[in-house]
């Protein structure tokens, strides 16, 4: 069950549209990069402050820290471009 919520949660969706990645909280990638901009977060234990992800299961972890560094990444391309 495992590696199969890792495989969805890591599906690279060119369209746009959003995934989640807390699914117990339905927090999605789209929601974690916005706020992770909006309040400077630049680690999961920030984005933990001010929603509930990783409360219940714990298996979104890892694909928001991926999420926050991509948002991190991005942010700081756009400040130096
Ligand atoms: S998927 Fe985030 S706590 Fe379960």
């Amino acid at each position: 069950m495992e590696t199969i919520l890792v495989y969805i949660a890591s599906i690279d969706f060119k369209d746009g549209s959003k995934m989640y990645v807390c699914l117990c909280h339905g927090i999605s990638d789209k929601k974690i990069m916005k706020l992770t901009q909006q309040h400077g977060i630049t680690d999961v234990r920030g984005i933990r402050q001010i929603t509930p992800l990783g409360s219940m299961c714990g298996k979104c972890i890892r694909t928001a820290k991926e999420v926050i560094e991509e948002a991190v990444v991005a942010t700081t391309f756009k400040k130096a471009g």
